[in-house]
Parts: structure tokens; C-alpha cells; sequence
């Protein structure tokens, strides 16, 4: 029996303030999920995770499945024991790394066949497989297995590929052990058309599923045309089941995705960005390998009070990341997901207090000032 519920507590236009109920604790909505793909959050210890506030965090059945493998996770007692992190764990399905993998992979109604990208040993995945496998890391919201369409693409191939992720879904719904407690999300597919992604999310509700993702967004298409696939579909969820956006985006597509009812967000660009010396503040992207930062002793953002903000310089910071130094990871690692955290508050406090629209025109307009 799932232990999984959604209160929705507020609601300011279309943005909304709920909370997840996990049988691993609560998650205040809307909410951002850092990555950590191969069990752990790239150069973060989970007690500074958690210190920062984050909630939940996402993690990879494709690469889980190749190193170390589920079932040595299993029998090393879950994945939240493994690497130490006691909150609540999402589970991508695999239908997203898979299908990056071009050349090495081969789809059919069963499922894909691929070759690792480790070793190139021969696997599959299939809906019940990847049901197995998010049940033996132990995931709290396992996904549904699906394909992350590629974009362009005809509208042929949406079609078929959609109804097929719709097939897919139904056999994850039925591959759940009925004694596990995770929830279990659909994703909605549908491509850029929006007769496809209505069909596919009347398919999925259909089926029932605790929450619903809209998938196969952040693709290579324009924000602008993200943002109308986010307009048509929202509204065909149902209100009292949470939402969530798949592999989104930027702190802009944040604000966006939350103004169109979304609730949950996931992206490793706060992450990886750091490590490529990109940070995030409240006046827009900085690149701190930039030589106008050699003698700057400010900290990266003055309106952010992180732990890095309170202690470094952008000199010292353009220093360890010109050296290569292994801190220069894992500060602007810290300061980037800490800004991502504040973000979400200050967004979820905004719907609160009913300011929401005036919370995203100051978001806007501070980044318009250079630093
Ligand atoms: N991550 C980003 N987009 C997708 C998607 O469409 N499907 C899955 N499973 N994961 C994603
Ligand atoms: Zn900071």
C-alpha cells in the first residue's frame, strides 16, 4: 500500500503552495530536487544538502542498474542507506539516460535494448524491469518507464512513440508490488503537439497514478514554446495530485513552470554549471573564470547568505577554479544549489502571502542590473 498523499494548501493564479506526504517525510511544494545520479549528489555531503534545505533528491535507475547494480544496493540495505541520505528519493525510470545513448540502443514494444556505456554489455529495459529496479533501490516516487522524445521530430513519430509510453505506463501501474509504499508518477509525453499531449495525459489518467510529470521538455526547443506545452497541459491535471516537470531549467523556467501550476522541478544545471564555474544570482549568470574577478574581493552574490557567500571572494573562487582544485566543485557546487533552495522558498512563501506576481516582476527586473 502506497503511504503517499498531496495537500494542496494555497493558491495564487495559477501557482501553488502544497505539500507531498512520503512514507520517507514531508516535501513543501513547489520544489526543486537536486541530482544525484550515481548515488550522490556531485561534490555534496548530504548533511550540507540537508542544511541548505533540500528535501528530496533525484537518482538514476540507467546508471544505478550498470554500477554497482540494484541488487547489491538491495542487499546493501536501499539506496537511502547506501548513500546516507535519509530524506525522501525520487527515481528516474530510465527513460531519459537510455534513450540519450543513440548508436547503442534499439526500441521495440517490450522495451530497449542498449549496450552500457561503461563496458557495452548487452541489457534491457523493460516497464517491469524498470519497476524492479526503482523497488529494489528502495525509491520513494518511482517514475513511470517511458521515452523522452527527441526534438525535432515528426509528427508521425510522436504519435507512435506517445501511445507507446501510454502502453508503458499501463504495464508499470501493473509490475508494482502492491506491499511497497512509494508512489508511483506517469509521464506525460505528446511532443510539441497539443492535441498528442492532451491525448497522452487523458491516457495516463485512465491508468491513475499518484502524481503526473510532463516529460520531453528542455529538448532544444525555445523556452517560449516549453512554456506553451506547460500552458496546454497543466490545466488537464488533476488539482489535487502534485506535477512535475522533468530535467527543468533555469531559475527563470522555474518561475515560469511554478506561475503555470507546476511543482516540482528537477535539473542538473545548478549543479553542473558549478563545476564549470557558471553561479547563479539574484542579477543574472556569472562565469567566475572571468579575469575581471583576479582582484574581487565581493562574494558572489551580496543578497545570498550562504555559507560560501559569508566566507570567499570571487578572486579566491576564480583562483581554485583556474587551479582546478577539487573546493572550487564543491563551493560553487554549495552556493548554486543554496541559491536554487532560496529560490523555491522565496516562491513558495510568494504563493502564501498571495504576492506571487510581484515576486516573479522583482525576480525579473533585478536581472536586468549588471553586478
Ligand atoms: N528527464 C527529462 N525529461 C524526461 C522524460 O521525458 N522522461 C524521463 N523519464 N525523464 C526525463
Ligand atoms: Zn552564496
Amino acid at each position: 500500500m502506497t503511504s503517499f498523499s498531496f495537500d494542496l494548501l494555497h493558491e495564487d493564479g495559477r501557482a501553488r503552495r502544497g505539500r507531498l506526504h512520503t512514507r520517507r517525510g514531508v516535501v513543501e511544494t513547489p520544489v526543486f530536487m537536486p541530482v544525484g545520479t550515481q548515488a550522490t549528489v556531485k561534490a555534496m555531503y548530504p548533511e550540507t544538502l540537508k542544511e541548505i534545505g533540500a528535501q528530496i533528491i533525484l537518482a538514476n535507475t540507467y546508471h544505478l542498474l550498470l554500477r554497482p547494480g540494484h541488487e547489491r544496493v538491495r542487499a546493501l540495505g536501499g539506496l537511502h542507506r547506501f548513500m546516507n541520505w535519509d530524506r525522501p528519493i525520487l527515481t528516474d525510470s530510465g527513460g531519459f539516460q537510455v534513450f540519450s545513448l543513440g548508436e547503442l540502443r534499439k526500441i521495440d514494444e517490450q522495451g530497449v535494448r542498449f549496450q552500457s556505456h561503461l563496458d557495452g554489455a548487452a541489457h534491457v529495459l523493460t516497464p517491469e524491469s524498470s519497476i524492479a529496479i526503482q523497488e529494489a533501490l528502495g525509491s520513494d516516487i518511482i517514475m513511470a518507464f517511458d521515452e523522452c522524445i527527441p526534438y525535432p521530430a515528426t509528427r508521425e513519430y510522436v504519435a507512435e512513440s506517445t501511445a507507446r509510453s501510454s502502453r508503458w505506463a499501463a504495464r508499470c501501474r501493473q509490475a508494482r508490488q502492491p506491499e511497497d509504499g512509494a508512489a508511483l508518477f506517469g509521464i506525460v509525453q505528446g511532443g510539441m503537439h497539443r492535441d498528442l499531449r492532451a491525448q497522452s495525459v487523458a491516457d495516463l489518467l485512465a491508468i491513475g497514478f499518484e502524481g503526473y510529470a510532463v516529460g520531453g521538455l528542455s529538448v532544444g526547443e525555445s523556452a517560449e514554446l516549453m512554456y506553451e506545452v506547460m500552458d496546454w497541459t497543466m490545466p488537464l491535471l488533476p488539482r489535487d495530485c502534485p506535477r512535475y516537470v522533468m530535467g527543468v531549467g533555469t531559475p527563470e523556467n522555474l518561475v515560469e513552470g511554478v506561475r503555470r501550476g507546476v511543482d516540482m522541478f528537477d535539473c542538473v544545471m545548478p549543479t553542473r554549471n558549478a563545476r564549470n564555474g557558471v553561479l547563479f544570482t539574484s542579477f543574472g549568470k556569472i562565469s567566475i573564470k572571468q579575469a575581471r574577478f583576479l582582484d574581487d574581493e565581493s562574494p558572489i552574490d551580496p543578497d545570498c547568505d550562504c555559507y560560501v557567500c559569508r566566507h570567499y571572494s570571487r578572486a579566491y573562487l576564480r583562483h581554485l577554479y583556474q587551479s582546478n582544485e577539487i573546493l572550487s566543485s564543491m563551493l560553487n557546487t554549495h552556493h548554486n544549489l543554496h541559491y536554487y533552495q532560496q529560490l523555491m522558498a522565496r516562491m513558495r512563501d510568494a504563493i502564501e502571502s498571495g504576492t506571487f506576481e510581484t515576486f516573479r516582476a522583482e525576480f525579473l527586473a533585478a536581472r536586468r542590473i549588471d553586478p
